[in-house]
């Protein structure tokens, strides 16, 4: 298959990824460790707390040598040529179909990142970044449990996977690697009302896991941290890490005819299920980022009590009288 989807992440990590699947938390498979433990959830003990998709297989970072909030150094060292070598690739491949495609709050951010040719130092990426926005991004060994990861955002930090794809997973690998998290999801920490939007929903996070409605909120991560597109005075842009660090789905979500693209509604997007396997089928737009951060600044526990009393929509499916943009 092409490159695809990628993860959401209620969590961290949740899911899928560039490639991969992301399983809807519900219905995530535990992977043997902090079950039964009396440790708090989202403490790191050494071990991956959580695999994804078909449930045979553990995350592949070592968990040993992260601290108790699940971040650990970047392992620059371990870097070899052909490492630096895939992500200039990948970058290279990304960056040129940009124009009219990302929006311009990520492509004017995108060069932040430093020089394209190898994997960026991300304590040099953290100070221009802790200059534009007061966020910093930090080490994880892959996926952190998602009460890790809501408590990271809260703080201001983003965890970024230190590792990168085999040069055999270029087009597809199947769980977040250094080139999705940084290239996909840093540029637009330098936006202020965005970056507020992810500080929010990592405090968000933690409210919802109390009321265990992890699953609604991940959808909403998915199909705007992810997926989200945005509507400008040139067209339908993307602004969701998901799509613009895939090589296909960029082009496929923005262009593509026939493929429905929703205007953003709290609800509605909580209700629809997302796919995790191929490109999405329907797509999301907001307005602005203020609209965005303004929709989803209420108090969400009410939210969840309406939507949990609504039938689910499918995805790819527009329902009567909705605003849909089409291409
Ligand atoms: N306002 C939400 C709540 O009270 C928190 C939130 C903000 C969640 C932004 C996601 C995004 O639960
Ligand atoms: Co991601």
């Amino acid at each position: 298959m092409n490159d695809s989807p990628t993860h959401p992440q209620c969590g961290p990590s949740a899911g899928p990824h560039p490639s991969g699947p992301a399983v809807p938390l519900g219905d995530r498979p535990m992977y043997p460790s902090a079950e039964g433990s009396t440790l708090a959830k989202g403490v790191n003990q050494g071990v991956a707390p959580v695999t994804y998709g078909k449930g045979d297989r553990p995350p592949r970072g070592d968990y040993a040598r992260a601290g108790s909030d699940y971040t650990c150094e970047q392992d620059y060292a371990q870097y070899s040529a052909a490492d630096h070598e895939t992500y200039r690739r990948l970058y290279a491949r990304q960056l040129q179909q940009l124009p009219g495609l990302a929006c311009d709050e990520f492509i004017d951010a995108v060069n932040q990142l430093g020089a394209p040719d190898h994997i960026p130092r991300f304590g040099e990426v953290s100070e221009r970044l802790m200059k534009a926005t007061g966020w910093q991004i930090v080490s994880v060994p892959g996926l952190i449990p998602e009460e890790a990861f809501f408590a990271l955002l809260a703080d201001k930090r983003f965890p970024v996977t230190d590792w990168i794809r085999k040069p055999e997973e270029f087009d597809y690998v199947v769980e977040p690697d250094v080139f999705h998290d940084l290239f996909g999801h840093v540029p637009l920490l330098f936006n202020p009302t965005f970056a507020g939007y992810m500080q929010a929903y990592g405090v968000g996070g933690l409210k919802a896991a109390r009321l265990n409605a992890c699953e609604l909120l991940a959808r909403l991560y998915w199909y705007t941290v992810e997926f989200g597109l945005i509507s400008t005075p040139m067209g339908l842009r993307a602004y969701g890490a998901g799509i613009l660090s895939s090589a296909g789905e960029l082009t496929h979500s923005v262009k593509t005819p026939g493929v429905p693209r929703v205007a953003f509604g709290l609800d509605r997007l909580m209700r629809t299920r997302y796919r995790i396997d191929t490109y999405q089928a329907t797509y999301f737009f907001i307005d602005s980022f203020q609209q965005l951060f303004d929709a989803t600044a209420p108090d969400f526990t009410p939210v969840y009590g309406v939507v949990r009393g609504l039938d689910e929509v499918e995805a790819g499916i527009v329902l009567p009288g909705e605003r849909s943009f089409s291409v």
